[in-house]
């Protein structure tokens, strides 16, 4: 049975049961801003879990494609994936957990064919703190179903993973209780993270066991449902909805209670053929074997570099073929960041050609079953995926240039220019490539972290000794410096800043200058955010911005701009950059023992001097006008301003 199969058969099932099929959602939700993709079945229907009815009725099902970012980190694995599509049912204030479990045991057992002593379940304990009682009606229900297929199912209790993972499981044990960290279900996880308003409940998660020599004792502990290992795999969650967390953090009861049933049809294949691996489906291999034709090398041996692209890749397409193109901004810049990360990942497999229309072309008719509705630019997809992918290729060329000119004018320039106590540094004058010059490669050349280490290798090019910690730390300053934009989104990876934010990212730097120079020399930077077209930056201020010191600061920036100041930066010793040269800092306990101190101005006395992973302009002069625009509380004790460059 291929997943198409699956598919179809798991909507048929679930329309004899007297299930509506509708469509599934866009990917890109138009009206929901909590989230930058549609991540579960039930993200579409909230409204109506919530009580308004359903044009269609009580009892819905559908496919919906998922797209987890979050997840992206452990993708590699034989199971995790960022993209899935999520076989879902619903009842809305019609059936409870009977009808149910009856029904999804019947599917696996029954419509697709699973053993049933290769099922195991998990229930919720419950939570004395918030008055919610054990789901011994789950439990119960389980039992009487197993019984039905001949197996004596016994209930054990297990308040955490952790404690499972020693304990392991017992003789004819197949029901687990777990605590709110595995069943309980909103869309902010635990109990304790359910958003205020949101419908939730206590869950009930089925999985399949792949026989007890897929566990792996010695990383993991012993195998149970819920721990980590291949033994056992998730293939369904049933979410019982029946509550609402309220505003004061209590929850109440719905007035009607729902079903929410969602299951990854990639898993669900899995088990179907008996395999832990779900890259091994009808819905992956195409990609798959396109990548071994490719690179000459086989799966097995490239497990893991295999999966990451097919799993993007198909996360790419279905984004293009939705109409999203490429960019640096929230779901662009998430395809952007798929797109680049499987180029990269195909390089380490040797597949230094564009391959991407090629590859994704095979998969191309799985995808068929997907309304026009959802894939308004199906036609197009292939084309600015192509697109993209030269940009990047052009993207890591310059990378590269850039990476030798900077080992090579770092080797003539010893000791640099901005240094004025050559000994605070000798071991940063012995390499010829910082941390920091790997961010600013990945920060303003999009060129990978990763690629920059190897590339310094092949040329023989000597990285600094502390060359990860300096980078973390620049990485750091920037995650800082964005993380008023990017809350609750999103973030992290490659990111692509052209000239225009490095402009600003010195402006930021003028600025708290001449507000140190021109409102209180008391003031720090509380926090900055930039993007191609403006400034942001908070600082601590006990009042409001009279207009006459507005003006003053403005003046200052950009006096200091036609002066067209020099912006240099050398390494030093922590201690001796901050009691010595008195260099501004946001994160001196953060910081590693070596670090980059940008100035601008005369080095013996700069107009300022700041602890920074950089990038910065070489002159001010390049800046152009400095205009504040708004001025503003930001919270207690911090004011905002926004300014531009004009
Ligand atoms: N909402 C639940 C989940 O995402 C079940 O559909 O797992």
């Amino acid at each position: 049975m291929n997943a198409s199969e699956i598919r179809q058969k798991y909507l048929d099932f679930q329309s004899s049961k007297g299930h509506r099929v509708i469509a599934p959602a866009p990917l890109v939700l138009e009206n929901d801003p909590t989230t930058l993709f549609t991540g579960s079945g039930m993200q579409p229907l909230l409204r109506y879990l919530l009580g308004e009815p359903h044009p269609d009725g009580t009892r819905l099902t559908d496919s919906q494609p998922c797209l987890r970012l979050q997840d992206i980190e452990d993708v590699g694995d034989p199971r995790h994936t960022t993209v899935f599509e999520m076989l879902g049912n619903w009842s809305l204030g019609d059936y409870f957990k009977k009808e149910q479990i009856e029904n999804y045991f019947e599917f696996l057992t029954k419509i697709i064919g699973l053993d049933p002593n290769k099922i195991f379940v998990t229930c919720f304990i419950g939570s004395e703190k918030y008055g919610i009682p054990k789901d011994i009606e789950a439990a119960e229900i389980w039992q009487s179903v197993f019984k039905k297929a001949g197996i004596d199912a016994k209930i054990a209790e297990i308040d955490t993973a952790e404690n499972g993972d020693k304990r392991g499981i017992k003789d004819g044990e197949r029901i687990f209780f777990y605590n709110d960290k595995e069943n309980w279900w909103s869309r902010g996880g635990g109990i304790e993270t359910t958003p205020i308003g949101d419908p939730c409940g206590p869950d009930s998660e089925v999985f399949y066991d792949f026989g007890e020599d897929k566990q792996d004792v010695e990383k993991y502990g012993k195998s149970h449902p819920a721990s980590d290992g291949a033994r056992f795999m998730e293939i369904g969650n049933q979410v019982f909805m029946q509550y609402r967390r309220n505003e004061d953090g209590t929850f109440s009861e719905l007035e009607h209670k729902n079903v929410d049933f969602g299951g990854g049809l990639e898993r669900l294949a899995a088990a179907q053929m008996g395999s832990f691996d779900v890259f091994k489906t009808s819905l992956m291999q195409p990609i798959i074997k396109k990548l071994e034709q490719l690179s000459g090398k086989s799966y097995d041996n490239n497990t893991d570099e295999m999966r990451i692209i097919c799993d993007h890749l198909r996360g790419a397409y279905l984004l293009a073929a939705q109409g999203l193109a490429p960019s640096n901004k929230a779901q662009g810049y998430a395809l952007r960041r798929l797109i680049r990360r499987a180029i990269l990942k195909a390089l380490d497999l040797g597949i230094a050609q564009d391959f991407l229309k090629e590859t994704i072309s095979t998969i191309e008719s799985e995808y068929k079953s997907l309304p026009d509705s959802i894939l308004t630019n199906r036609d197009h997809a292939l084309e600015i995926l192509e697109k993209e992918e030269k940009v990047f290729r052009k993207t890591l060329n310059k990378g590269l240039k850039e990476l030798k000119r900077m080992a090579s004018r770092r080797g003539e320039k010893s000791p640099s220019s901005g240094d004025p106590d050559k000994s605070a540094r000798p071991q940063a004058l012995e390499a010829k490539l910082s941390g920091y010059d790997v961010f600013t490669l990945q920060d303003t050349y999009g060129f990978p972290m990763e690629i920059s280490v190897e590339e310094a290798y092949k040329e023989g090019i000597k990285l600094s000794k502390d060359w990860k910690q300096e980078f973390d730390a620049a990485l750091q300053e920037q995650r800082e410096r964005s993380k008023t934009a990017s809350k609750g989104m999103f973030k992290g990876g490659l990111e692509d800043h052209g000239e225009q934010t490095t402009k600003y990212h010195t402006a930021t730097h003028l600025l708290l200058a001449a507000l140190q120079k021109h409102v209180s020399s008391d003031i720090c930077q509380k926090g900055s955010n930039i993007t191609a077209d403006r400034m942001r930056f908070d600082f601590n201020c006990d009042h409001k911005l009279s207009p006459e010191e507005l003006k003053q600061v403005e003046d200052q920036v950009n006096e200091w701009i036609k002066a067209d100041l020099p912006v240099a930066f050398a390494e030093y010793d922590k201690e001796y950059a901050k009691n010595v040269l008195k260099a501004h800092g946001q994160f001196w306990d953060k910081y590693p023992e070596k670090l980059k101190v940008y100035t601008v101005g005369n080095e013996n006395s700069p107009v300022s001097r700041e602890v920074c992973g950089g990038p910065h302009v070489e002159h001010t002069g390049v800046l152009g006008q400095f205009k504040i625009q708004k001025e503003e509380s930001s919270s207690a004790g911090v004011r905002r301003i926004k300014a531009v460059l004009e």
